[in-house]
């Protein structure tokens, strides 16, 4: 990667970690340039972010599909339209095909609200304050065929307050994630964070334990 960093962002509804990607971009914090912004669902709130933000757009529809292998193709060849150096998954809500994630190695990133391996799959708010957690979070980590089961690379942490509701805690965490995303990106866009034999290298070292933000 001698230029900037291409990235595309995959998502699926209101894209406020996208925003935070465009907003940290623009500020020159972000050494990216977001070439595209893919959804699988029409008329999204996200899309009209990418579009404010003079970005490409597309969306493949999965209702169109009639199986998850053809949808995927159909994804995978809008990705690789762009060309990107990254895929940035940012509430993007589908499962993908082995086929799919295989194509991008080390370079798909996905943004998960709670701190894995603790909550994977949907609803992990409200899990974590029906469990009694005392703290709930967000997580970036490298993307595998097992859903929300790749390498972990960075988490940050909230507190679950007495009266916490489920959607104090979405807020709470969608909070933390505008940091940790544009960081984490960074990181990558800036070569200190790489994805290589099953070791996850930060500036040059592998990493022992995920980084706490
Ligand atoms: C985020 O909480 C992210 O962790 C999860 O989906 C949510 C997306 O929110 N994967 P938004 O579309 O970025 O606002």
């Amino acid at each position: 990667m001698n230029q900037t960093c291409r990235v595309v962002v995959l998502i699926s509804g209101s894209g406020t970690n996208l925003q935070a990607l465009i907003d940290a971009q623009q500020a020159g914090n972000l050494p990216i340039e977001i070439v595209g912004v893919i959804s699988n669902r029409p008329n999204v709130a996200g899309l009209e972010r990418a579009a404010k933000a003079n970005i490409a757009t597309k969306t493949v529809d999965h209702t169109e599909f009639s199986s998850r292998e053809k949808f995927d193709h159909c994804i995978a060849e809008a990705i690789q339209s762009f060309n990107p150096d990254l895929v940035v998954l940012a509430g993007y809500m589908r499962i993908m095909t082995a086929e799919l994630v295989q194509q991008f190695p080390g370079k798909m990133l996905n943004i998960h609200p709670s701190l894995l391996p603790k909550y994977p799959g949907l609803h992990t708010h409200r899990k974590a304050i029906e469990n009694g957690e005392s703290e709930h979070g967000s997580t970036v980590h490298f993307v595998t065929e097992e859903l929300d089961g790749g390498p972990i690379i960075a988490q940050m942490h909230v507190n679950i307050a007495k009266n916490e509701t489920e959607q104090s805690l979405i807020e709470k965490v969608k909070t933390i994630e505008h940091q940790l995303y544009p960081q984490v990106v960074k990181w990558f866009a800036e070569q200190r964070l790489q994805w290589k034999s099953g070791v996850i290298y930060f500036d040059n070292e592998a990493l022992a334990q995920p980084i706490r933000l």
